[in-house]
């Protein structure tokens, strides 16, 4: 089964054709990133102007890419949310206009579930399973029991883990994105400052506004005792702290569920000190199955939505040409 899958939730548009569920035959994305560098963040309607423009262009690179026309596509998947809603009118629209002209099924897909499914590119996802999904829009503990069943165990009360990074990255003056900045500049930074220990009523819960505020309150000391700030150490500072953060909860949660399969999960999943903490997991938890997907398929891409998209099909998820875009789209509980 061959499908055609479209991601455009955010600021990047794209598509990819995923042969059975687990072959990439291609993956086009075209990243806006450098645009919206000048406003210091995501500009939703720049973004679906941008989508707009680029939408057809990806479907046809994919295409070309994957040597396959729209006659071998047998279903289409798209990301219905959540995501920046015009942004993901766009992606809709076009998934629609596709599945409908060529009278196929077209399959509603949850965001967060394609960044879980992105780990089938490196292994078996064997349930039950506890992912750890870390993006710039969510922070979350989801526990599987089986395929696209989802459970929310934990999750951030503030602050999404890659929102903070970006924030931080702002304060130091670094340039947006700040998560792949800091994280750079953390692997060059030594113990120096010490930030506080974030404490949650649920303990499986996350919070990282109050670590971003102790950054700026120790900047401001640090600046009124004429001290320069070293950034890199700062940034050591916050990357390390907010890692703690997201592996005391991994920790608990073993302990809490019976996993077979810890995967990560979202952009930040890219992040160097997560991916060297997670791999240690392995030594206390020896029969985990651990998996994160490849440093290219942890940013938004559609080639996780064709994943997802499959297991959603064999699931029986189909959309008519009523489907909507969703902003606040729930991952499915049942
Ligand atoms: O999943 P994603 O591409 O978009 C959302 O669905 O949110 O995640 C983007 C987030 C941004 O906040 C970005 O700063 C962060 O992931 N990020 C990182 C790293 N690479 C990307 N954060 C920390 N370390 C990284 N290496
Ligand atoms: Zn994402």
């Amino acid at each position: 089964m061959i499908i055609l899958a479209i991601e455009s939730s955010c600021d990047e548009t794209s598509c990819a054709i995923v042969k059975d569920g687990t072959e990439v035959l291609s993956n086009s994305v075209s990243s806006q990133i450098d645009i919206h560098k000048e406003y210091g963040g995501v500009f939703p309607e720049v973004a679906s102007r941008l989508h707009v423009e680029n939408i057809n262009i990806v479907i046809k690179d994919a295409l070309d890419k994957a040597s396959v026309s729209l006659g071998d596509i047998d279903a289409i998947a798209v990301t219905q949310g959540p995501g920046l809603v015009g942004s993901l009118h766009i992606g809709v629209m076009a998934a629609k206009t596709l599945a409908w002209s060529l009278g196929i099924p077209l399959i509603p897909v949850q965001h967060i579930a394609g960044h879980i499914y992105a780990n089938k590119l490196v292994g078996k996802l064997e349930f039950p399973l506890l992912a750890l999904v870390i993006s710039g829009g969510h922070t979350e503990l989801v526990y599987m029991k089986e395929d696209y069943v989802f459970d929310v165990i934990g999750k951030t009360q503030d602050d999404a883990v890659g929102e903070a990074n970006d924030k931080v990255g702002r304060l130091l003056g670094l340039p947006y994105p700040g998560g792949p900045v800091v994280d750079k500049m953390a692997q060059a930074g030594k113990p120096h400052y010490k930030l506080p220990k974030v404490k949650t009523e649920n303990p499986l819960d996350f919070s990282f506004s109050g670590l971003k505020s102790a950054v700026r309150q120790t900047m401001i000391r640090e600046e009124k005792e004429g001290k320069e700030i070293v950034v890199e150490d700062m940034c050591y500072a916050f990357q390390h702290a907010a890692v703690d953060t997201l592996m005391e909860r991994v920790h608990l949660a073993l302990n809490q569920y019976p996993v077979k399969t810890f995967v990560l999960a979202g952009g930040v999943a890219a992040n160097s000190e997560v991916r060297k903490r997670v791999q240690n997991l392995k030594e206390v938890h020896k029969d985990l199955n651990i998996l994160q997907p490849p440093l290219w398929a942890c940013m938004d891409q559609a080639a996780m939505i064709g994943l997802a998209g499959q297991v959603a099909f064999d699931k029986g998820y189909r959309a008519g040409c009523e489907m909507s875009a969703l902003s606040n789209n729930p991952l499915p509980t049942y």
